[in-house]
């Protein structure tokens, strides 16, 4: 029987397992052992999406009809292994652009029964933590985290292993989605976020005012939709400011929010590691001012490499191999769901 800090760890699977990820804009397969990235191809779509200033979603799932077999056997090449030594398949359920999702899902259940592997569902979402995993394995519980993607913004507490309390989210937009919005507002290509922290380094953030938002509310939710609102006034004035202004400045005002948020819950309940996650999580800004932060509380902070906060395969394989090791197994009826509540990983939405 384990006992003490051994039963707080959770079981590594140790087989390879394959993870796919069509949820969004980006067709990617990977292959993970444990915790370690034998291989990872992501084929982005930015190209495909990128005249339209986002994602148009009967395009993102005709594409991954297109490309996804060919970016499994690239994942499965790099990564030296045949299908028969794989031991399991894991693929991204939700949330996300339902078309797009079906073509994983399908994908990885076809692959599944043939090959007689077990399947098992990840949330996206819950992808995103796991990519800390990969670069400094199994993380510490209780733990705090936040995950900041192009269409969720999420405040968590996770107790143990697979089970989530969701602290506070977003009242309108999501972080990336707000990057995405103000950057097309000032011209910038998409996706805006990448932009906007590029720009930002030559801007100075006091030249354009910008709000708190839910400045006197207490609680963990966020709202982003008044900064948004705050670059569409600032752009419209006479004479307009430098665009690297308001870029600086939106930036600021976004991840001063994130970090308010995220230190009071930290504050208040002292979790032993904080983990960032999602696309935005690669802002520099951000990452930086949560670390001094982190360290000011005395709390680790653990941080995706910037390749790993945007979509990619191993951050699903290596949730799903967690799943697996826990003896979780998806059947053929598993779906694909637009909305995946976070309390249920890989089953259906309650
Ligand atoms: O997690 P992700 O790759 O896809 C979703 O699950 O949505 O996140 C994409 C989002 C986009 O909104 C993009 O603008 C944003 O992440 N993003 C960034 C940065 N890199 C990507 N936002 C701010 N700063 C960045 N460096
Ligand atoms: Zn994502």
């Amino acid at each position: 029987m384990r006992s003490g800090a051994d039963a707080q760890r959770p079981a590594v699977y140790g087989q390879p397992v394959l993870g796919i990820e069509t949820s969004c804009d980006e067709t990617a397969a990977a292959v993970v052992q444990g915790t370690q990235v034998r291989s990872s191809v992501v084929a982005s779509q930015v190209d495909l999406h990128h005249r339209y200033g986002g994602v148009v979603p009967e395009l993102a799932a005709r594409r991954h009809v297109e490309r996804l077999v060919a970016v499994v056997d690239e994942a499965l090449e790099r990564a030296g292994v045949e299908v028969a030594d794989l031991g399991g398949v894991a693929v991204t359920c939700g949330p996300g652009l339902v078309g797009a999702l079906a073509v994983g899902v399908a994908f990885a259940k076809a692959l599944s029964l043939a090959a007689g592997k077990p399947l098992v569902g990840v949330n996206h979402l819950e992808g995103h933590i796991y990519a800390n995993v990969l670069v400094h394995g199994p993380f510490p519980t209780p733990a705090l985290a936040l995950v900041v993607s192009g269409a969720h913004t999420d405040l968590l507490w996770i107790p143990e292993y697979g089970r989530y309390r969701v602290l506070g989210r977003t009242r309108d937009d999501a972080a990336g989605e707000a990057f995405d919005k103000a950057a097309r507002a000032m011209g910038l290509g998409y996706p805006g976020g990448p932009e906007i922290d590029r720009l930002s380094q030559e801007g100075d953030p006091s030249r354009v005012p910008m709000p708190v938002p839910l400045a006197t509310e207490d609680g963990y939710d966020f709202s982003f939709s008044g900064l948004k609102t705050a670059v569409l006034r600032a752009l419209q004035q006479s004479p307009p400011p430098e665009v690297a202004d308001v870029a600086a400045a939106f930036q600021n005002a976004v991840v001063s929010h994130l970090v308010r948020r995220t230190v009071r819950a930290a504050r208040d309940l002292r979790p032993a590691c904080l983990l960032l996650g999602g696309g935005v999580a690669a802002n520099r800004a951000l990452r930086e001012r949560l670390s001094s932060e982190a360290d000011r509380l005395g709390i680790p902070l653990w941080l995706p490499p910037p390749w790993l906060c945007t979509d990619n395969a191993a951050m699903i394989a290596c949730a799903g191999a967690f799943r697996l090791a826990r003896g979780e197994r998806a059947g053929l009826e598993m779906g694909a769901w637009a909305d995946l509540p976070w309390q249920d990983g890989a089953g259906e939405p309650r």
